[in-house]
């Protein structure tokens, strides 16, 4: 089954440390079936000036041409988040993602990411500040369906329905769940039933089946954001497109090559540049053959030439079972 003909934006979900400008970069000179990504978040600071290095992975002359980006930002402080909204929109941006999913204690527990969703009032506060900045349809929002169980974001709806928003985007776990167990499909029909704008699914696509499944099952939802799965597996968005696993070693391969020359420019020095490789390459094994074996060798790996020699002796093939 071919996603061609519908009305379906696949999109790159922000990995903060793994999705920036050289993952995108590299993607973009191997890869296609991407629409837009979204970036990884940058927080809001104090004061009325934002350092032009904190956007520095947002400029606009080092982004790959044909994947638009949607900056994202965190906080929970609506004069903050004008004075962010205000630097991106002078770098060029239109649109501007707000992040109400990020699961850490540390940065929940200061009611940013998924614990904005925490207060009603300090939820509606940021989105009518974003809306305010931006202008309708050009703020949006990624959530969780709530911190310690699912029952939170229903009761949110309201408040972010009364916001004309771009978009809302679900990551249908709990905060307490970190990024693991399952996806709550159930919860997610629930919340697609309560909006009134468009709905972004995400979580847990790995292979073009999973999606297929999703959209037998939400037929009404025309957007899709992958994020473990298109790093592990740099064809997924392709291979959606076209119905089946086009994977290909040689391509493989050269995506590899470029994605670690691009983080060895910016790295400050080999233990910086293997941190992003290792980061990188415990998604990629899952889609590979022995990924398991791979992984455990090159988890210990202290050197970029050590690394890199051991994958120049293992045998790469794609894992095999992908539907
Ligand atoms: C390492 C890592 C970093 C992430 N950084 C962000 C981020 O900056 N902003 C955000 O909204 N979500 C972030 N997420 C969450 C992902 O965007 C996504 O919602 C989650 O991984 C589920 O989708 P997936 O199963 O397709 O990966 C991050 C996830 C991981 C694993």
């Amino acid at each position: 089954m071919s996603m061609a003909d519908d009305l379906t934006e696949i999109i790159l979900a922000p990995l903060r440390g793994v999705t920036g400008l050289p993952f995108r970069q590299s993607f973009c000179a191997h890869m296609t079936g991407l629409d837009r990504a979204v970036a990884p978040f940058i927080a809001t600071v104090a004061g009325e000036r934002v350092k032009p290095e904190l956007l520095k992975s947002l400029d606009p002359a080092a982004q790959p041409a044909g994947l638009p980006l949607i900056p994202q930002v965190i906080g929970k402080d609506p004069h903050q988040l004008r004075v962010m909204l205000r630097a991106m929109k002078a770098l060029g941006y239109c649109d501007v993602d707000l992040n109400a999913g990020c699961p850490w204690p540390f940065v929940a527990k200061k009611g940013r990411g998924s614990g904005l969703l925490r207060d009603d009032c300090a939820l509606a506060a940021m989105l009518e500040a974003g809306c305010d900045e931006l202008g309708p349809g050009h703020f949006s929002l990624k959530v969780r369906l709530g911190l310690d169980d699912a029952s939170l974001l229903p009761h949110r709806m309201p408040t972010i329905n009364a916001f004309p928003l771009r978009e809302l985007c679900i990551h249908p776990r709990t905060a307490k769940q970190m990024y693991a167990g399952t996806v709550d499909l159930d919860g997610f029909e629930r919340c697609l039933g309560l909006s009134a704008l468009p709905v972004v699914y995400n979580g847990d696509i790995r292979t073009p089946g999973d999606l297929f499944r999703l959209r037998d099952r939400f037929p009404s939802v025309t957007r899709w954001m992958l994020g473990r799965g298109i790093v592990a597996d740099p064809f997924l968005a392709e291979s959606i497109r076209a119905g089946r696993d086009v994977w290909e070693k040689g391509r493989f391969l050269a995506w590899h090559a470029d994605t670690l020359g691009r983080y060895a420019a910016e790295s400050s020095g080999d233990h910086a540049l293997l941190g992003h490789l290792k980061e990188l390459w415990s998604y990629t094994v899952t889609a590979l053959q022995n990924g398991d074996r791979l992984w455990s060798m090159l988890k210990v790996s202290r050197t970029r030439a050590e690394f890199e020699r051991i994958l120049s002796l293992f045998p790469i093939r794609r894992r095999e079972g992908v539907d």
